[in-house]
C-alpha cells in the first residue's frame, strides 16, 4: 500500500475513533449520571451472564458492552424483560468505553467471561488482555477493584495469568472462588473453563 494511503488511513480511523469516544462519552454522562462503583462486563455476547447477575445483585449497578449490534440488542431485550433497572447494555468498543468512562465513575467489579482466544500466534496480537488494556482497567478502578477472566482456552489462560502476574497494580489471587454461576452463551458449548481473579492493589 503507497504510505500516502496508509497515512490517510490511520488519520481515517483516529477521527472514527475520536467520534466514537465523544459519542459514548455523551451516553454514559447521560446514562450513569450520580453513579459512582459500576459492575461492568466487557464482551457481554447476549448478556445472559450480566442479566441474572444483575437481577440477583440489585445494589450493584452493572453495565455490559459489546461491539456486536445483535448481541447487544438481544441483551437490551433481556434488561427490559426483566425490568431491571440496575442494568444497562451498549454497543461499545472495550477500549474505547474504558476512554470515554466519565471520571467519577469507578470500575468496582470486572467480568470478562469467555473473550475470543485468538488461538493462531499470529492473531495474539488481537486478545485483548495485554499490558495496555491492563493499564487502562486498572486507571479506571480503584484499590480493591476485582477483576473476574474465564476462559475455556488454555494457552488464553496461561498468556492471562503471564501478564495479570506481571502487572505491577494487579495481583492474582488464587484463593478466590468464581462468584457467582449462570452459563453464557459460549459456556454452554464449551468443554472447560479456567478461572484467573486478580485484585487491583497499587
Ligand atoms: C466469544 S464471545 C463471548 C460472549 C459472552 N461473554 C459469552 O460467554 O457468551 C466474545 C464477545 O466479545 C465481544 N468483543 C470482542 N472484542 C471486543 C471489544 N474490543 N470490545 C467489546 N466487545 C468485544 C465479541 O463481540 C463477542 O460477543
Amino acid at each position: 500500500m503507497p504510505e500516502h494511503t496508509k497515512v490517510m488511513g490511520k488519520e481515517w480511523a483516529d477521527a472514527r475513533r475520536a467520534a466514537n469516544v465523544a459519542r459514548l462519552g455523551a451516553t454514559l454522562a447521560e446514562g450513569l449520571a450520580g453513579r459512582g462503583d459500576i459492575t461492568f462486563e466487557l464482551g457481554c455476547g447476549h448478556g445472559h451472564w450480566l442479566a441474572a447477575y444483575a437481577a440477583a445483585h440489585p445494589g450493584e449497578f452493572c453495565v455490559g458492552i459489546d461491539l456486536i449490534t445483535h448481541r447487544v440488542a438481544r441483551s437490551q431485550r433481556k434488561q427490559s424483560l426483566g425490568k431491571l433497572d440496575n442494568l444497562i447494555f451498549l454497543k461499545a468498543e472495550a477500549m474505547e468505553f474504558l476512554e470515554a468512562l466519565p471520571a467519577p465513575i469507578i470500575l468496582r467489579k470486572i467480568f470478562i467471561l469467555y473473550p475470543d482466544p485468538w488461538p493462531k500466534k499470529k492473531h495474539h496480537k488481537n486478545r485483548f488482555i495485554c499490558p495496555e488494556s491492563l493499564d487502562l482497567l486498572a486507571r479506571r478502578s480503584a484499590i480493591g477493584t476485582r477483576l473476574h477472566f474465564r476462559t475455556d482456552d488454555a494457552d488464553y489462560f496461561a498468556w492471562t495469568t503471564e501478564f495479570l502476574g506481571a502487572h505491577p497494580r494487579w495481583q492474582i489471587q488464587p484463593e478466590q472462588t468464581w462468584p457467582f454461576e449462570q452459563k453464557t452463551f459460549f459456556e454452554e458449548r464449551m468443554k472447560d473453563k479456567r478461572d484467573v481473579i486478580a485484585d487491583l492493589v497499587g
